[in-house]
């Protein structure tokens, strides 16, 4: 046993650990869908955030949130550094957004999620909170098919090639922003599709590892730096590639990175980098989306949909929750 009682690493994340994951997103989803639409993003954003950190303090672990809703003046609850659970069991780490998409949840367009991985401590990315340059794809690809270095007609090529279609027929995700002028050009020049999404690249890049279902196989772009790391998180459990370059342009943000224990601005990080060991993930939907239905209010009833994975077996679930209970939500 080591020094501090934790359990072997093989237990930490016992299977347990992957319903009670489900109740802490569902808990942050229902809290969040009942001010879906409303216009008031903060808002939303603050009652997941507070059901989730509830569901959270019940759950028989030390954990230490290593993303979260910010810097501990920036952010009262959640705060990075902030130590939750019951201290009673594994120390864990834990990257969190309780509404991913807060703009999509106000306005009530698709995608909005509540989402947890949770790792052995020191397994997950201390990212801080700038630009990562990203381009993921799903499963079942050869390794080494993208390469964040290579240019973007490379890249699309490449998938085009390894899943046996012309680069007309690929599909391209990337958020809706100015910055992304030249991505975009740069795309439509290869003959490649592309989405646009308003917001929220966990989702988008989630939904590259089921082209089918989604119409996606590929993102590219800048998004927050945590939500790589969550999205790193997912493709670990569920298959994929993913790199991702922290977009370090001023001395502050250097600063501010290297105090968050970043060496080499200029390092590429995989998915393997952002979220080592045994991982587990779970998102909600809030609002309806391509892979996950958003929350549905019945009258006695309450309806999520959570996917929740592994990384360890790889296990990919898609629980569709039917709350009878629904007081246990107030
Ligand atoms: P929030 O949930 O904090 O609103 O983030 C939504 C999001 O779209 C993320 O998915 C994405 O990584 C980031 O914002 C992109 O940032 P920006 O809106 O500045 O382009």
């Amino acid at each position: 046993m080591p020094e501090n009682d934790s359990p072997a690493v093989e237990s930490i994340l016992d299977r347990i650990f992957t319903l009670e994951l489900v109740r802490v997103a569902e808990s942050a989803a229902v809290a969040a869908a009942r001010l879906r639409g409303k216009g008031d993003e903060m808002a939303a954003d603050q009652v997941a955030v507070d059901a989730m950190r509830t569901e959270l303090n019940k759950l028989d672990i030390k954990g230490r949130v290593v993303i979260g809703e910010g810097e501990r003046d920036e952010a009262p609850m959640l705060y990075i550094g902030e130590e939750v659970g019951t201290r009673n069991g594994p120390e864990v780490d834990i990257a969190l957004d309780p509404l991913e998409g807060t703009t999509i949840c106000a306005k009530n367009l698709p995608n909005s999620l509540a989402v947890i991985a949770i790792a052995e401590r020191g397994n997950l990315l201390y990212a801080p909170d700038v630009y990562m340059e990203k381009i993921a794809i799903g499963p079942g690809y050869p390794a080494g098919t993208i390469n964040i270095e290579a240019t973007v007609k490379e890249n699309l090529e490449a998938v085009a090639k390894a899943k046996g279609v012309d680069i007309s027929q690929v599909t391209t995700c990337i958020l809706d922003r100015p910055r992304h002028a030249k991505l975009i050009e740069e795309v439509r020049n290869t003959g490649a599709a592309i989405r646009l999404i308003g917001d929220g690249d966990v989702a988008g890049i989630i939904h590259t590892t089921d082209p089918v279902e989604t119409g996606i196989d590929i993102y590219l772009g800048s998004g927050g730096a945590p939500e790589g790391v969550l999205a790193a998180a997912a493709l670990r459990c569920i298959g994929g590639q993913m790199q991702g370059k922290l977009l370090l342009d001023t001395a502050e943000k250097r600063a501010r990175a290297a105090k968050m224990g970043v060496e080499d601005p200029d390092r590429v990080y995989t998915a393997e980098d952002m979220a080592k060991g045994d991982v587990l993930f779970a998102a909600t939907g809030v609002t309806d989306g391509n892979m996950l239905a958003g929350v549905k209010f019945g009258k006695n009833e309450i309806t999520t949909e959570t996917i929740v994975m592994r990384s360890s077996s790889r296990t990919v679930r898609e629980i569709k929750a039917r709350h009878q209970n629904i007081e246990k939500f107030d």
